[in-house]
């Protein structure tokens, strides 16, 4: 894979105008786009659209879906529909979950004869530390054992990866093997501004650990010279 296909560029932003601007000017520098929740609760599935026809070949829906089998499956399909090319789901909602996210997307990619999106699962969110698993969401275990134990249950589920920290790579690939895909935001140059982000690594050592791809936002977009951003992270993962 070329070094520029590993970074998924987030665009968090709330308008159409802003986030075509971003795609157009760097669909060329980076693989994939990542649409989270701001930006499709705000225009709904056009922004989708919108952003392809900016040029963007792959989207990387960022819906966190958690909810009953039934009514997951029925959003994988719609997503599946948009022909988004990764999109994710919140493995503690269940195995049971997860495979009927999968299947249905599958299912419906299938008839579309379109390829079946990439389905990934968020184990752990990095905002959750290990007070709040274990008092406020009574779970007793160590942090690092239960993103362990949730990466395993979404293989064994059937889906391609998981979303990580860049200090959980070496753990999630030690549990599932190296095949399972780790994608890993929380990434920052070391000549980028931290922002909010707090238990940082440089894109350099994320890919060397293993990262399959890395989410960048700030980094690029707050950037001065966005492209030229793009291309000193392009050139320290490798390219
Ligand atoms: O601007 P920055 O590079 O920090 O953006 C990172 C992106 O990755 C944002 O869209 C953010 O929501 C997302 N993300 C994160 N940390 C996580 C999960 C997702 O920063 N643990």
């Amino acid at each position: 894979m070329a070094a520029k296909d590993k970074i998924i560029l987030a665009l968090d932003v709330s308008s159409e105008r802003e986030a075509v601007e971003l795609v157009t000017e760097l669909k060329d520098c980076v693989g994939a786009f990542k649409i989270g929740l701001e930006l499709f609760t705000s225009l709904g599935p056009r922004i989708i659209e919108a952003v392809k026809n900016a040029g963007a070949e792959r989207i990387f829906f960022d819906g966190k879906f958690h909810d009953i089998p039934n009514t997951v499956a029925g959003a994988a399909r719609a997503a599946a529909r948009m022909g988004v090319w990764m999109m994710n789901v919140h493995a503690s909602g269940g195995s049971a979950m997860m495979a009927a996210a999968r299947d249905a997307a599958a299912d419906e990619a299938d008839k579309l004869g379109i390829p079946a999106p990439v389905i990934i699962a968020v184990t752990v969110l990095t905002s959750i530390n290990a007070e709040t698993l274990q008092h406020e969401l009574s779970v007793p275990v160590l942090l690092q054992n239960q993103v362990s134990h949730l990466a395993q249950l979404a293989q064994n589920a059937g889906l391609d990866g998981v979303v990580a920290s860049p200090h959980e790579i070496a753990a999630v690939k030690d549990t599932c093997g190296p095949e399972f895909m780790v994608v890993t935001p929380g990434v920052r140059p070391a000549w980028a501004a931290t922002n909010d982000q707090k238990r940082i690594m440089t894109p350099g050592d994320a890919v060397a650990g293993g990262a399959d791809y890395i989410v960048i936002g700030r980094a690029i977009t707050a950037a001065d010279d966005r492209r030229l951003a793009a291309e000193a992270i392009i050139a320290e993962i490798g390219g």
